[in-house]
């Protein structure tokens, strides 16, 4: 099987025998003493490995020298203890076949000169050979992987949930429609409005904002779960930290309150970044050079610090009382923007803040009413550097109380009679979160969008690829 290039730079071949390696070129350099040397990735790390090969080669001249930045090659030569700084190996080579060269060099878009983030996103086919989107699809993974592991050593089990369904989650009306209906022929009632009922599935169905209701269900039942998956926002928001299709992981926890749904967050956050920076100490150094002086800094500090839980009544004093004229102001009621997040995450408390208990007003209509009666157990985690990165709350497990709340927000209660079902039978207390992927990959890496920490954003008219 192939050797990954992160197994022979971390030394897990013996030296002085014969090695074949595959990959990229990042980069060739010649020398004048008729040697070349190549610099060759394969994604399993951020570093290459450098191969010199010699001009005695027969294909040298005819191959080597046309050699460019991201010609795929094969190179079987001697792993030799490197003399040289940088990498401890580099195989002195003694065969380098060229499997693709690379076609008009001078047009290809990812030659070796450092491109501007905004030129990736265009190619965003090609941009995964980078060096910065290598490293953002290696922390990427990390993270996921540390999520996954982190949720099963606690004994969390993973439900898929749909991605098509016939509610609206978060009551926003964002909702991207599934439908089979022939637009030109659109099928309607006798009022005149569509006829959903001849859609696929009989009903109106739109893609998912949130895996939570369907993930409730099996808390109710099995206690401890979660939803990992895509979810998707027809939010027209042309922000660095909005993305029309985003990943989301969402925990719920039977038997558990506000409190728990924080102290799990907390705690997740910490394991996960602590497991990027022993994972991935390569590409946050890039990172750290490239893109975000603060990034290691940041993250050791969130690893090492108490996440501060604040009100949000006492939230709105500190911003009424800071000084700082806020382009949107703010008094009690109002749904905080990034600026307000921005604030109290990066400026006062300068670490993440764990704030709670808003108006219910301004919350989703799932969110347990509290004793005050005009707030509910609500919560959202800031960030510094991208304000809020988890959304969550105690659940309404009191079927009075839910109906009411589904009252006072229009909802029909008959839409929502499986959801009602689990207060009716046997209810609990349960709360839990969401978290979003790619704001989470954005604050572990310091890139500063959203749409360059997933492989293919989609935001408004940007659908390609
Ligand atoms: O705060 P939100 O809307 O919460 C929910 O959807 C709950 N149902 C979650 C739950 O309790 N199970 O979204 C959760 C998180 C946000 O904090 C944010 O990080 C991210 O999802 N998010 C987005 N990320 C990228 N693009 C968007 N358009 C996002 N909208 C939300
Ligand atoms: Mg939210």
């Amino acid at each position: 099987s192939v050797i990954a290039i992160t197994d022979v730079l971390t030394g897990k071949h013996p030296v002085d025998q014969e090695i074949t390696v595959h990959g990229w070129v990042r980069t060739r350099r010649d020398s004048k003493a008729g040697i070349s040397f190549l610099a060759i990735h394969d994604g399993s790390c951020f570093d290459a490995i450098q191969a010199i090969v010699p001009s005695e080669l027969d294909n040298y001249q005819s191959d080597i020298l046309k050699v460019t930045t991201g010609a795929a090659v094969v190179v079987t030569g001697t792993l030799v203890e490197s003399p040289g700084q940088g990498q401890a190996f580099e195989i002195q080579a003694t065969k380098v076949e060229v499997l693709g060269f690379v076609e008009d060099p001078d047009t290809y878009p990812m030659a070796a000169k450092r491109h501007s983030i905004e030129f990736l996103r265009e190619h965003a086919h090609l941009r995964a050979r980078t060096n910065l989107g290598g490293a953002v699809t290696r922390v990427r993974n990390s993270l996921a992987q540390a999520i996954h592991r982190f949720l099963h050593e606690k004994g969390y089990l993973w439900i898929s949930t749909p991605l098509i369904t016939g509610s609206d989650c978060e009551g926003a009306g964002e909702m991207f429609r599934v439908s089979t209906l022939d637009l030109e022929n659109l099928p309607r009632t006798d009022k005149g409005e569509v006829d959903f009922n001849q859609d696929f599935f009989g009903k109106e169905t739109f893609l998912t904002v949130s895996g939570q209701l369907n993930v409730e269900t099996y808390c109710c039942a099995l206690s401890k779960v979660y939803t990992f998956g895509p979810t998707f926002r027809a939010e027209n928001s042309n922000t660095s930290r909005h993305l029309a299709e985003f990943w989301m992981v969402e925990p719920e926890i039977a038997f558990a309150d506000l409190s728990d749904a924080a102290d799990l967050a907390e705690e997740m956050l910490k394991y996960v970044f602590k497991a990027v920076l022993e994972e991935r100490a390569d590409d946050l150094a890039f990172f750290q050079q490239r893109v975000d002086k603060t990034v290691i800094d940041r993250l050791n500090s969130v690893v090492n610090s108490d996440f501060v839980r604040l009100d949000y009544t006492d939230a709105i004093t500190i911003l009424e009382n800071c000084g700082k004229t806020f382009e949107n102001p703010v008094s009690w009621g109002v749904d905080l923007n990034s600026e307000h997040e921005r604030f109290l995450a990066e400026e006062h408390f300068n670490g993440p803040v764990v704030l709670k208990n808003y108006p219910k007003d301004i919350k989703s209509f799932y969110m347990r009413l509290n004793d005050d009666g005009k707030t509910v157990a609500a919560m959202d985690i800031l960030a510094p550097g991208i304000g809020e990165i988890i959304g969550g709350s105690q659940r309404e497990e009191r079927l009075d109380v839910l109906d009411q709340r589904l009252a006072e927000m229009n909802l029909d209660k008959d839409d929502y009679s499986w959801y009602r079902d689990l207060r009716k039978y046997g209810t609990v207390p349960h709360s839990g979160f969401g978290l979003g992927f790619e704001r989470l990959v954005a604050y572990a890496t310091g890139v500063s969008n959203v749409r360059d920490v997933i492989p293919f954003p989609r935001t408004p008219n940007n659908a390609s690829f």
